[in-house]
């Protein structure tokens, strides 16, 4: 019962050691549990390979740095840890949760002087998200940005976010996109882009939003492919006019959205923009995918 918890697990470590999912524990003490005290990444595995992991290692040590959290391992450690964890993925996607918190110490919020900081990461297995899905796209519904002001941040503490994304989903809704002094910031966890006047946009990095290693790739892949696009606010009015919407995260990909509450985005379809950039999102995950197979043969 129990280890059914687990099953798409592949693989799991906690503090220098490799664990059974059913046995990473850690103490009930350690300030991740107590105050969400702590910074994770969200990677995907591809080809059983870390995507864009420079990207999200430098995300994870400057989110450690702003918070004052030691960086736990240099770049080889970690290297060293994540080879041994992706040792087990298949050729199927997955991807790789990392968490490292403050550590365990005695309740107080002031940070304590000396704590090892809890390393915890594991491999899982990621459904690929559904032909419908894509088909189709996704309802999502706009809901006020109560979050704090440092949005930038991923942090474990969480509760803001899930807390809007279950109301999303109470409302039949696939994801909350969040609107702050009537601007879009971005969803409960994922970036938020729209099409208008055959532009591309989406919100500049800043305090509102995580700066989303799919976004920046997004932007990276539009760059690159000419596609015109700019980098700059949008209101939740010109979201609801917008030619098209969808959304990006490493578990959600490029994703189309066909509804905003009651209004119909795009005539109730993926539109071309998206389509476009949906297939340049894919060549290039299939480019890294044959790399990384040949990095292995
Ligand atoms: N969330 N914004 C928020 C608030 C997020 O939590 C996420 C990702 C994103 C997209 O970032 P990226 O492209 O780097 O995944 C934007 C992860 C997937 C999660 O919490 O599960």
């Amino acid at each position: 019962m129990m280890n059914e918890l687990f099953n798409d697990v592949v693989s799991a470590y906690i503090n220098g050691e490799f664990v059974a999912p059913e046995d990473a524990h850690i103490s009930a003490f350690d300030r991740g549990l107590i105050f969400g005290d702590g910074i994770y990444e969200v990677v995907p595995v591809y080809g059983g390979q870390a995507f864009r992991w420079d990207e999200h290692l430098t995300r994870l040590n400057n989110n450690l740095d702003i918070v004052g959290i030691r960086q736990p391992h240099t770049w080889q450690a970690w290297a060293k840890i994540v080879n041994g964890l992706l040792s087990r993925a298949t050729e199927e996607d997955h991807y790789l949760y990392i968490q490292v918190t403050r550590g365990v110490a005695p309740r107080n919020h002031v940070f304590p002087d000396s704590a090892e900081p809890t390393v915890f990461a594991y491999v899982q297995k990621m459904a690929p998200v559904a032909e419908s899905t894509l088909a189709q796209g996704v309802t999502v519904v706009t809901i006020p940005d109560f979050r704090w002001r440092r949005c930038d941040i991923k942090t474990t503490s969480l509760i803001a976010n899930v807390w809007l994304r279950q109301q999303a989903k109470e409302q039949g809704a696939a994801e909350a996109v969040l609107i702050r002094d009537g601007v879009v910031t971005e969803g409960a966890a994922t970036n938020v882009f729209a099409v208008m006047d055959g532009t591309v946009r989406t919100a500049p990095q800043g305090p509102n939003l995580l700066p989303g290693i799919t976004r920046d790739l997004v932007v990276e892949l539009m760059d690159r492919h000419g596609v015109s696009y700019e980098e700059r606010s949008f209101t939740e009015q010109q979201m609801l006019d917008a030619e098209e919407v969808w959304i990006t995260s490493s578990t959600n990909e490029v994703m189309p959205v066909s509804r905003i509450n009651d209004s119909i985005v795009s005539e109730g379809r993926p539109g071309p923009a998206f389509q476009r950039l949906y297939d340049l999102f894919q060549q290039y995950k299939a480019q890294y995918r044959t790399a990384a197979k040949q990095n292995v043969g």
